[in-house]
């Protein structure tokens, strides 16, 4: 029986999923027959599961010692109310008690998720909780999973709903905006696959714009350097920073620091104190021209992922957005091997080969539909030992 299992957002489940599992890097982390459905095996240490919650993108909520259900007919509501029931008696949990209930991937047909809610409530009061829906001492989960028809009710260690997930934030919303700006939830997602859990390592983000990652990573109490070689770009991105935080100096955010430097030049760009303390690189070259106007697309990515050789820990990752045209098929992942992709400069094939050069390893391909003629490939890669 599954201890603890991860509900998804529906934004882009596979890339959830590999965010979860660098997060819980400890757990193994299986699909339940759908894909925003995980179950996380192994020991769980529930406060830090809940911060995890806080500042992920793509985790919803994860329900503690949950009951499971296949749902087939009617008869499966007496088996869960007896099983929620048993559950509740057996807790020893006192004070107020609050059922929380959602639907993703479509609708369990004949089944309401407000009906049950009521139902488990009734049990709850009979245990002796009061009923407090806005903020209860205990929250129990429960979750209709319309593509796998599962109905999985379990403690709640954490919840973060729509209205207040960094999702619901745009960048179009910032003080200093432009086309390239990362979506928030992008960035935050990206943050998080290459720093894993929260640690004092910092994230680097050397090619900023408009600071999309920068201030994903800042938010969330990362240590994150950002550059750019265009005076306007760290301008703006530090005119965004402020507005984010809501501060006056850039200095006044510990966590935080933005400098003018080129990315294909980081040990003399980066201060030295931060030399060795990077633990995940967040690309997003330049779409068209590149600033570097005498380097090619592949030789500034080149360069960057060679530099920053130079200023990283020995075990770390990188997460590389790239411009692809989009899939003629729609899929969220891809494989490695996959002859589908094709970038808007040069080859997947020369990239392959390159980032192999590097001794970059590739962990993981997704894919982000922009629009009609723009895809993104999110790329995941860690570093080999060099021989
Ligand atoms: C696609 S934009 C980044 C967008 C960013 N992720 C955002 O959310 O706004 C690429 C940025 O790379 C910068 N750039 C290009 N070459 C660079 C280099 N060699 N070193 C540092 N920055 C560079 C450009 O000035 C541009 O701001």
């Amino acid at each position: 029986m599954a201890g603890n299992i991860a509900c998804l957002r529906g934004w882009h489940p596979a890339l959830a999923r590999a965010e979860l599992s660098a997060l819980f890097p400890n757990n193994e982390i299986r699909p339940l027959d759908s894909q925003r459905l995980m179950e996380i095996s192994g020991e769980l240490d529930l406060q830090d599961a809940a911060n995890i919650i806080q500042y992920s993108s793509g985790i919803q909520a994860i329900l503690h010692d949950p009951v499971i259900i296949d749902w087939s007919g009617e008869d499966c509501l007496n088996e869960l109310i007896s099983k929620v029931s048993h559950k509740i008696e057996k807790s020893g949990k006192k004070g107020s008690f609050g059922v929380f209930h959602w639907r993703q991937e479509g609708k369990i047909k004949g089944l309401s998720g407000s009906k049950i809610a009521g139902l488990i409530g009734g049990v709850a009061g009979r245990n002796g909780f009061s009923i407090d829906l806005d903020n209860p001492d205990n929250k129990l989960g429960l979750v209709l999973d319309g593509s796998c028809g599962k109905v999985v009710c379990g403690w709640l260690i954490d919840y973060i709903s729509q209205e207040e997930n960094s999702n619901t934030r745009r960048a179009t919303e910032r003080p200093f905006f432009k086309p390239i700006s990362l979506d928030p939830k992008l960035a935050r997602l990206a943050v998080n696959l290459a720093g894993g859990p929260l640690d004092e390592y910092a994230i680097l983000d050397p090619m900023t714009g408009t600071g999309g990652f920068l201030i994903e990573a800042g938010l969330i109490g990362r240590n994150v350097i950002a550059l750019d070689l265009e005076q306007e770009m760290v301008d703006g991105a530090s005119k965004n920073i402020l507005w984010a935080f809501d501060c006056e100096e850039v200095t006044q955010i510990e966590n935080v620091e933005i400098i003018r430097g080129d990315a294909t030049d980081l040990s003399n760009s980066i201060p030295k104190r931060w030399h060795r303390k990077i633990s995940g690189l967040v690309l997003d070259p330049p779409y068209g021209r590149n600033s570097h106007g005498s380097l090619s697309h592949f030789e500034l990515i080149k360069n960057t992922l060679n530099s920053f050789r130079d200023v990283a820990t020995d075990n770390a990752t990188v997460v590389l957005i790239l411009p692809i045209q989009p899939l003629e098929v729609k899929k969220l992942q891809l494989e490695i091997d996959s002859q589908e992709i094709n970038l808007l400069h040069g080859q997947w094939n020369d990239f392959k080969h390159m980032l192999n050069d590097c001794k970059w390893n590739i962990r993981g391909l997704w894919v982000e539909h922009v629009h009609s003629s723009l895809g993104r490939l999110i790329l995941h890669a860690s570093n080999d030992p060099l021989n």
